[in-house]
């Protein structure tokens, strides 16, 4: 029985020739296919035309030329060459998704207040799974929340006291040593000030150094989304995790004894009350949103301001007449003072015209964000070229605020070219703290930290560079090996 199913198999069986032309025909379908696929990698499909460009390699796009380091504080060359071969709007393709580049002003100027219209926010992978994208209602009790606690009232009321305060006692710890690395040093400066009208301090006893592991989580964030051990990427989500575990343990704890019970009754709400609070009144307010709220919060009140204070390290060290008419500011207003050592006040901080002046021409050149991204929401005209539906755009802040169209010497660190610059240049051209809906909603309490840093720096020390001070940008800006200053107390 089994012979004869064996014989009548063998007779159906095909014949070596006939296998040679079923893998012929396989080959030829798979070369089909591919090709296909390669031209549809290279020529996405669109209803009109793209905006010129390439997309890079299959799969990775281009996204090894964007990250890749050059050690200037000028535009990467991925982004300055392309600029100069397609012109302000360009597309490309970054680990795996088309993107469009744009550094065209007036396009970028309308597109960021078609918030939620023509685009919604989007993330680059790392920062997407870091800081979760949430919904509308979240996104405004989040901006909401951050204004009521860090905005102008908040500032007016008792930050800024607090905060001369924390800076006058690090400065002075930073004087003592023979030499400090200002980034990080300034990253456990703004993390532990954050950190105390977050949650009251809840965490100064953990085991692991909230500033250490916020000082590694940054390396990674613009890394390439490879999650895989030994990689950034990988790292970066390990200490978010970690992070993500220490702040779930300060809300479980404040949830299970509140702080009339075990912080005394004299102790000021802090932004976890308040988000304890609204626990019972908004639905989207779940434990592990609160978490990743708090990680958020912490994360951008130090990376950005550490960043910004490093680089006026660097940038006042190296203009001693900046610095000269900067310490001439604040000197003024010691002299104004009834009272030399009262505390500095609101007014005053709206009175340091050439400190702001200071501040944003190191927000210019720094470029901490480097741009702003949005996603296409349906098809976009531009300038005789269609953005397709779900495509991402890439708001190139960097290449406006360094276009010598509209910053005479754009690599040149001069604070005083925004004595004369035009109010419309400034909307359209200057946006390190983006614009429109979505603008930060830190942007005040920023400002205010630099200034009081800057006040309290000027006015009781000097500082001389001991070694590092190469700048590089990833695309974003960083600092391999360090600002190391040895800062030293005044003699008058
Ligand atoms: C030098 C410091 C800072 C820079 C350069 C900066 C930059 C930015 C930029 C460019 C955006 C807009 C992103 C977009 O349009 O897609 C933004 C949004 C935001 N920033 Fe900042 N930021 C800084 C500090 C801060 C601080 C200290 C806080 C909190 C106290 C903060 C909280 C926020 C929040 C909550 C948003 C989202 C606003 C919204 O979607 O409504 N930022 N920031």
């Amino acid at each position: 029985m089994s012979s004869a199913i064996l014989s009548s198999f063998q007779a159906y069986a095909p014949g070596k020739t006939d296998l040679l032309s079923v893998a012929w025909g396989l080959v030829a379908l798979l070369t089909i296919y591919i090709t296909h696929w390669l031209y549809r990698w290279r020529n996405p499909k669109t209803k009109g035309v793209l905006p010129p460009g390439s997309m890079g390699l299959p799969f990775i796009g281009e996204t090894i030329q964007l990250i890749m380091p050059s050690a200037s504080i000028d535009l990467p060359p991925f982004i300055k060459s392309r600029l100069k071969r397609y012109g302000p709007i360009f597309r490309t393709n970054v680990a795996g998704r088309p993107v469009i580049i744009s550094a065209d002003r007036e396009f970028n100027y309308y597109i960021l207040r078609q918030d939620g219209r023509l685009v919604d926010t989007w993330s680059l992978d790392t920062f997407a799974e870091v800081f979760d994208q949430t919904s509308q209602s979240s996104r405004k009790y989040t901006r909401n929340l951050t204004l009521n606690h860090f905005g102008v009232e908040a500032l007016k009321e008792r930050l800024i006291p607090r905060m001369e305060d924390t800076i006058r006692k690090t400065l002075a710890a930073w004087s003592s040593q023979e030499s400090m690395e200002v980034k990080s040093a300034a990253i456990t400066l703004t993390i532990d000030f954050a950190a105390r009208q977050l949650f009251s301090g809840d965490l100064e006893k953990a085991p692991l150094k909230l500033s250490d592991m916020f000082n590694d989580l940054v390396e990674g964030l613009m890394s390439f989304p490879l999650n895989i051990p030994g990689t950034a990427h990988h790292k970066c989500l390990k200490i978010h995790k970690e992070v993500r575990l220490m702040m779930g343990d300060v809300l479980k704890k404040r949830r299970m004894s509140p702080p009339s019970s075990s912080h005394g009754t004299d102790r000021q709400e802090d932004l976890l009350d308040h988000l304890i609070q609204d626990m019972n009144k908004e639905s989207f307010l779940n434990e592990d949103f609160v978490v990743q709220l708090m990680f958020g919060l912490l994360f951008v009140t130090s990376d950005s301001i550490s960043t910004t204070l490093a680089l006026a390290f660097k940038l006042l060290a190296e203009h001693p007449s900046v610095l000269e008419e900067l310490t001439a500011e604040h000197e003024e207003i010691l002299k104004n003072r009834e009272n030399a050592d009262s505390p500095l006040t609101w007014n005053e901080y709206k009175s340091m015209t050439f400190t702001l002046q200071v501040i944003h021409e190191v927000l210019r050149l720094g470029n901490i964000a480097p741009g702003l991204f949005r996603r296409a929401l349906q098809d976009i005209p531009v300038n005789g070229y269609t953005i397709p539906k779900g495509w991402v755009i890439m708001i190139a802040t960097a290449a406006l605020h360094l276009n010598s169209n509209q910053f005479d010497d754009p690599l040149v660190f001069n604070p005083r070219r925004w004595k004369d610059i035009q109010s419309s240049v400034v909307s359209k051209s200057f946006m390190p703290f983006g614009v429109g809906l979505k603008q930060c909603a830190g942007a005040e309490y920023s400002r205010v930290f630099l200034a009081t840093f800057l006040h309290v720096l000027v006015t009781k020390y000097r500082w001389a560079i001991v070694k590092g001070g190469k700048i590089v940008r990833a695309p974003i800006i960083r600092f391999p090996d360090g600002f190391h200053y040895k800062i030293s107390e005044k003699i008058n």
